[in-house]
């Protein structure tokens, strides 16, 4: 009886519903054809079970030695140029064509807002460059972006040189250098000089655990446990705003001129300015000179490690570059130092900077969010929906750039593609530090290729769980021999 009672259930189902729905979707369809021209497309995409979405894949893959990248990289091959997802209850949009980059990175239409997740404001703080709000964040780069002046750039040149030098003269009498952990130090002691002279041992030491701690933190489940990494970052983030109170407080008494970003920023006691509102207030200062550090350190040294890693591979562009630097150390060897001048008489190195930063594209996506519903490339996007830029895949791929996966520096001699080369962003949101980046790269590779010649140790190719930046486990473990030793002992 029961069953029976199913199956007239099921009849009636089949026979009524069933077709009144494909009435109402044929009558939808009609519809829909005749008030737009070009029906737009739902991006493709798994989006999991309900909640919990694709969080468990993206974790998995920020876990594993391939990179969080990898999440990223299977979907857009399984599903194409724009496919969505959900991860932590989000809907997440990737989109890779230079016309999507140009339209969402231009912001023209005012529909896209950078979004940051959650865990990651907390940690940098909601006065900074990367989270203020879009009035707050007007006032802020303006301030900010008058501090990389070209006067100022220069003697960041010379400062970064003489850093370079000193620490790669101490290089002969070690075994293995690994050129990750060097160059974290040197940018880090770098950066800390710039923005406020920051030179002491002790504290320099302090500040590179406790910005290691941020950057693991980054990823993490914002949960404050105190055994979660999320807490850890936390607590680091309150000691580096204790060091940077004492700092300013010291700064803020003393009559005696610094000329570093601090010194710019801060208006000191006694010298008042009228217009004292559209000054950078002390936490919007410090949470600022935290998002630098964060911004430009790690990113500066694992681009460093990716250009050495690349240039190893490849004989001929290190011969290449090689030569051009030797002949330029012929001319510039009666100065001590590198000047800001001197690194435009690079044309092949700065060519292997931006062909490096191509391949190892540190920041790999923008994050943005719809503001409002619209359409990119016959795609809808909903309001709400956080829609990101993949720059990795427009930097791979093979209608753009040819043999993607080769370094070929001389790719760039021509112009490229607009909207291609995305390894700074572009439009409003563009890096603040990608000339000083830039300078970095340019001397620290000019520095190691004229004074030595490495080996590598250990060719693991794995990357680091848990980073922001995809950079090598190993670090790029080397041993060098000085370029001078080799000539006196050519057979050694
Ligand atoms: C090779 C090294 C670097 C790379 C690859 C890099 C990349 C980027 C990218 C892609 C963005 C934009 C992200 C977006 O639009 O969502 C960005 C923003 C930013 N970068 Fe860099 N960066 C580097 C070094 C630096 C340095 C050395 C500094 C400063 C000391 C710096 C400071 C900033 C700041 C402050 C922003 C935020 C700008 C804003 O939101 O208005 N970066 N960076
Ligand atoms: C784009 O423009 C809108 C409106 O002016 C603004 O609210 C938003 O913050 C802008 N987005 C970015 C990334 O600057
Ligand atoms: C490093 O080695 C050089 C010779 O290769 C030597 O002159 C110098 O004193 C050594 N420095 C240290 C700190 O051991
Ligand atoms: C640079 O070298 C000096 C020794 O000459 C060392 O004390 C310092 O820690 C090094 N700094 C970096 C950033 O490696
Ligand atoms: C952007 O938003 C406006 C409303 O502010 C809307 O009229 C327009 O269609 C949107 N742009 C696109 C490309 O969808």
């Amino acid at each position: 009886m029961q069953l029976l009672h199913y199956n007239n259930l099921f009849c009636w189902f089949w026979y009524i519903v069933i077709p009144c729905l494909g009435l109402q979707y044929l009558l939808l369809q009609v519809l829909w054809h005749t008030t737009r021209k070009t029906p737009a497309k739902i991006p493709a995409g798994n989006r999991g079970i309900p909640f919990i979405g694709e969080t468990i894949h993206f974790m998995a893959a920020i876990n594993s030695n391939k990179g969080f990248y990898d999440f990223i990289k299977i979907r857009r091959l399984k599903y194409g140029n724009c496919f969505k997802t959900n991860i932590f209850g989000q809907t997440h949009v990737f989109i890779s064509s230079t016309e999507a980059a140009k339209k969402i990175l231009r912001n023209e239409t005012g529909n896209f807002t950078k979004r940051y997740i959650k865990s990651i404001a907390e940690l940098v703080g909601d006065q900074s460059l990367l989270c203020a709000s879009h009035h707050q964040h007007k006032l802020i780069r303006s301030h900010l972006s008058a501090l990389f002046s070209r006067a100022s750039l220069s003697s960041m040149v010379k400062q970064f040189d003489e850093l370079t030098v000193n620490n790669l003269s101490t290089w002969h009498n070690k075994s293995s250098i690994i050129i990750l952990h060097e160059a974290l130090k040197i940018t880090l002691e770098a950066i800390c000089k710039m923005l406020m002279t920051l030179e002491e041992k002790k504290e320099l030491e302090m500040l590179h655990k406790d910005v290691g701690l941020i950057y693991e933190a980054m990823l993490s489940f914002p949960l404050r446990l105190p055994w979660t990494r999320f807490y850890k970052g936390l607590q680091a983030r309150k000691r580096i705003m204790i060091l940077l109170d004492k700092i300013i407080e010291a700064r803020r008494r003393s009559k005696e001129k610094c000329d570093d970003f601090l010194d710019h920023l801060l208006i000191k006691d006694g010298e008042k300015s009228i217009e004292e509102e559209t000054q950078l207030r002390n936490q919007q200062i410090k949470d600022n000179i935290l998002t630098m550090i964060i911004a430009g350190q790690d990113t500066t040294a694992s681009a460093i490690t990716w250009m050495i890693k690349y240039l190893d591979e490849n004989p001929e562009a290190l011969n290449q570059l090689r030569g051009e630097q030797q002949a330029l150390q012929q001319k510039v060897s009666r100065k001590a130092h590198l000047t800001f001048e001197d690194l435009n008489c690079m044309p092949y190195a700065s060519k292997v900077v931006k062909e490096s930063l191509r391949m190892a594209s540190i920041v790999p996506w923008f994050p943005r969010m719809a503001l409002q519903d619209c359409q990119i490339e016959g795609f809808t996007i909903k309001k709400g929906w956080n829609i990101n830029v993949d720059a990795k895949s427009i930097h791979f791929d093979q209608m753009i750039f040819q043999d993607p996966y080769k370094l070929i520096p001389s790719r760039f001699d021509d112009d490229s593609k607009p909207y291609s080369f995305l390894a700074f962003g572009m439009g409003g949101r563009t890096c603040l530090g990608l000339h000083l980046a830039r300078a970095m790269m340019l001397v620290f590779v000019y520095r190691l290729t004229t004074s030595y010649r490495w080996k590598l140790l250990d060719s693991d190719e794995s990357i680091e769980k848990w980073t922001l930046f995809s950079r090598l486990k190993s670090g790029y473990p080397v041993h060098v021999t000085g370029i001078d030793e080799e000539r006196e002992f050519p057979n050694a």
